[in-house]
Order: structure tokens, then sequence, then C-alpha cells
């Protein structure tokens, strides 16, 4: 073999493998998603969807990333969620309207700085069944608050939907954080 061809051939094998990593990264991160929803939820769809409003999502590369992933788009969703109850609260006059408005004021406040915020310490630990719990709780929140509204809105209100889809975050969230357990990740 020439000797001077080496190092350029040497080059082109570097090159077509550096291309071939490229891409197998970004599928890879796809199909992370989609497996990982596949196995945690019911729904994939829905969990994919979510996932992906997350741009981080696309460069993950384990469950374990999902999981943090997730747990901040729960905490991002019911801060929103909160902040408007709370303007809600200080525009209605209806006084039983007004309680059951601040009793979901109160749920979410606990989902957006005990349940989930808590949840992502947990990971950080590996303590997957807390973090489990805690994301399972944080999805209870909102079923406690579609509770109060009950007496005042239809199923199919906004607020209703709000609070369903802070539900679906927290359950999925679970069931991610499943995955990791008995795994060392
Ligand atoms: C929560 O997330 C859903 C789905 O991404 C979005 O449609 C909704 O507007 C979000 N709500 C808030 C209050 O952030
Ligand atoms: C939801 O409400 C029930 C009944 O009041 C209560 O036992 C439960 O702890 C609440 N769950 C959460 C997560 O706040």
């Amino acid at each position: 073999m020439n000797p001077k061809i080496l190092p350029f051939s040497c080059l082109v094998v570097l090159l077509i493998l550096f291309a071939r990593y490229q891409v197998s990264t970004s599928a890879e991160s796809r199909n992370l998603v989609e497996d990982t929803c596949r196995k945690a939820y019911e729904e994939p769809d829905i969990c994919v969807a979510f996932l992906r409003t997350d741009s981080r999502s696309l460069k993950a590369t384990s469950v374990k990333e999902l999981a943090y992933i997730i747990l901040d788009i729960c905490i991002a969703n019911a801060t929103d969620t909160c902040n408007y109850f709370q303007r809600l609260r200080d525009a209605i006059s209806d006084r039983r309207a007004k309680k059951a408005v601040e009793l979901c004021v109160a749920d979410y406040g606990f989902a957006v700085k005990y349940d989930f915020p808590r949840a992502k310490k947990k990971l950080n630990s590996n303590s997957y069944a807390e973090a489990k719990k805690l994301a399972h709780n944080g999805a209870g929140r909102a079923v406690n608050c579609s509770r109060h509204l009950t007496p005042f809105l239809s199923s199919n209100s906004p607020l209703m939907l709000q609070n369903s889809i802070l539900q679906y975050l927290g359950l999925i969230a679970e069931g991610i954080i499943k995955l990791l357990q008995g795994k060392h990740v």
C-alpha cells in the first residue's frame, strides 16, 4: 500500500463515520422520545407532543433527561395556570366561586412550589419511588382543583381542559420516572 494515501483514506473513513454518527444521534433522540412515551403512558402521542414543546428533548440521550424535561414542562404549565387562577380569583365577586378558585390557587401553588420541584430533587439523588409519588401528587392537585370547580363550570370549559393538561403532564412524568426505577442511569 502506498503510505502517502493512508492518511487521506483514514480521513475519509473518519468523515464518513462522523457523518453517520451525527445522523444517528438526532434519529436516536427522536426514537428515545417515542420509545419512552410508548412505555411510559397509555396515550404516547400526547406524551410525544408535550416533550417536543421543549427543544431539549431533541438532543436528549437518556430517559432520565426526559424525566427532568417533563417535570420542567409541568412546573412551567402549572405556574402559568396558577397565575391565571390568581387573576381570576381577584376578578370574580361571587363568594362561593371565589372560594373555589382560591382552593385551586392553593392546589396549584403546592404543585408549583412543592410536588414538581421536589420530584426533580429526588431524581438528583436517584430516589425514583419518591420522585414518582411526587409527580403523581402534582397530577392529583389538578384533579382536586377540577373537583372544586365542578359546581361552577361545565367539564369542557377551557379551565377544566387546562386542569386535564396538568393532570396528563403529571401522569406522564410519573410514567417516565417509573421507567427509571431499578435502573442505574
Ligand atoms: C399548558 O400546555 C399546553 C400544551 O402544551 C398548552 O396548550 C397550554 O397553553 C399550556 N398552558 C399554560 C397555562 O401554560
Ligand atoms: C386531594 O383531595 C383529597 C380529598 O380532600 C385529599 O385527600 C388529597 O390529599 C388531595 N390530593 C392532593 C394531591 O392534594
